[in-house]
């Protein structure tokens, strides 16, 4: 093939999803318009106050809440930060908890500085911390100390790091430091909290719930919501599908399956070549009893979403959108923002089904734990046993 061919297919495929993007969003439009007088239960927005109200019931008296929202005036900070490689989407809420969770207990003002692959705010917004990145003025000689602990760097470091934060002083280690920029997909919040260091500060925290029960499971969901909130293209994308959904019983496919044509920069997983066909079986077999069970696929893979709805033409939908991983994508598309905000959506839209069906992905799970109740109708692609398993966590 001539790279002319090659460039007229790259150009003429990217337009696809813009053009369906514009008369979606147009519906979109109109149906806002014809529906403004009326209250919308099934919005995200809607949706995401109940959670944060269901949240607010359950940990209110265990959590000491207040401690949690705060983000310090402090002018010294941690800040969370993803300029380059930082892993996909579950990777870099990982790091960012964590890294929330250190600047509480070091009494820092917390930020997050992402602009890969764009701004974080095309995506999601702050909710109750603020953590807007602000820039520091240069010239105000700052002392500033770089933690990277991203998987290309050496072990050796990364252990060191990890040894701190669990069993050193961190507070007195870090004191001289104004900025403390950490790159990190690790879990540090569980490690931290129990740093017997930090026993004074993480009781503050923690309220009533006994240290030896502080895990990140515990917590993710409520520091999400503390967190973000969607920002108006992601609610605008995920409300679409919403509507379609309402009084229906939601079931969702999580299908990723690594390097593919769709996704040629990934990692390869062999294993999961047949994650489509295992999952369409099950459903069909198993869970596809109820007449208005409306189907939802996201996946890495533009066959994995047309094999899905081709099988299910009047009762599945997916999010229109290129189809882009946040961290192995091709620079020169012209369409990044848009797969940003696409896989956004795709993740909140994940925490509304009543059941759902993962690969294994940071990204699935971290959406599971998002859901009403995340334990329940949850099943996941096994790729040693080549099948689809239910969960039980
Ligand atoms: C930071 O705040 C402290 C007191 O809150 C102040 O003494 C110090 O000058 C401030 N440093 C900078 C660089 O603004
Ligand atoms: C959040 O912080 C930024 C930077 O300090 C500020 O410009 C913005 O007004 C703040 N937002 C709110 C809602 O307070
Ligand atoms: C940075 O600080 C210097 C000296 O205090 C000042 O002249 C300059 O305008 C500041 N720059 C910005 C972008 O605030
Ligand atoms: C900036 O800090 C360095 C190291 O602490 C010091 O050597 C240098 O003199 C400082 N420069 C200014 C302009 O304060
Ligand atoms: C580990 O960190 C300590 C200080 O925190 C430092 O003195 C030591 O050199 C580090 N070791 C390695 C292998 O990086
Ligand atoms: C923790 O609190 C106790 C009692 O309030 C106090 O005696 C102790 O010094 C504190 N420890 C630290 C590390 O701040
Ligand atoms: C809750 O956190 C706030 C802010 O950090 C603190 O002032 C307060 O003492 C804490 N409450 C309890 C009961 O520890
Ligand atoms: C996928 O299915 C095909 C046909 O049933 C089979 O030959 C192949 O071994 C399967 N691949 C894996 C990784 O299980
Ligand atoms: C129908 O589906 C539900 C799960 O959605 C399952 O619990 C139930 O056993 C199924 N009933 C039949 C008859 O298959
Ligand atoms: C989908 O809907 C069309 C039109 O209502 C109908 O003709 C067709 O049989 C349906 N297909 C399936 C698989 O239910």
């Amino acid at each position: 093939m001539s790279w002319r061919f090659i460039l007229m297919i790259i150009i003429s495929i990217s337009w696809i999803p813009i053009l369906i993007f514009f008369v979606t969003n147009i519906n979109s439009k109109l149906i806002s318009q014809v529906q403004i007088t009326i209250s919308k239960p099934w919005t995200l927005v809607t949706r995401n106050n109940v959670r944060l109200s269901r949240l607010y019931k359950k940990y209110n008296l265990l959590l000491n809440l207040t401690a949690f929202k705060t983000n310090h005036l402090s002018n010294k900070t941690i800040i969370y930060s993803c300029t380059s490689f930082c892993g996909g989407w579950g990777d870099r809420l990982r790091g960012i908890t964590s890294a929330y969770i250190l600047a509480l207990l070091t009494d820092r003002h917390f930020m997050i500085d992402m602009n890969y692959p764009c701004d974080i705010l095309k995506v999601v917004e702050p909710n109750f911390v603020n953590w807007t990145y602000v820039k520091h003025n240069k010239s105000k000689n700052r002392t500033r100390l770089y933690i990277n602990t991203m998987p290309s760097w050496q072990k050796a470091y990364r252990n060191n790091i990890s040894n701190m934060i669990k069993s050193n002083d961190f507070v007195k280690v870090w004191s001289s430091y104004d900025d403390i920029i950490i790159s990190a997909n690790s879990d540090y919040m569980t490690p931290a909290l129990h740093n017997i260091y930090m026993l004074n500060k993480t009781q503050q925290l923690l309220g009533q719930i006994p240290i030896s029960q502080a895990t990140t499971q515990i917590f993710v969901a409520f520091l999400f919501e503390l967190l973000f909130k969607p920002s108006i293209a992601v609610r605008n994308r995920v409300d679409s599908i919403l509507i379609n959904s309402r009084h229906r019983h939601l079931i969702c496919l999580h299908i990723r399956i690594g390097k593919n044509p769709t996704n040629p920069l990934d990692v390869a997983f062999t294993a999961r070549e047949n994650t489509t066909k295992s999952m369409i079986d099950f459903v069909d077999n198993y869970l596809l009893n109820k007449s208005s069970s409306l189907i939802f696929v996201t996946s890495d893979s533009s066959q994995a979403v047309s094999d899905i709805l081709r099988h299910y033409p009047n009762s599945s939908m997916s999010i229109v959108g290129p189809i882009l991983h946040i961290d192995r994508f091709d620079r020169r598309s012209p369409t990044i923002c848009d797969g940003f905000v696409k896989v956004i959506a795709d993740f909140y839209l994940l925490g509304e089904c009543q059941t759902l069906l993962l690969s294994t992905s940071g990204f699935s799970s971290w959406a599971n734990l998002r859901r009403e109740n995340p334990n329940e109708e949850l099943y996941h692609y096994n790729e040693k046993l080549g099948k689809i398993k239910k969960l039980i966590t």
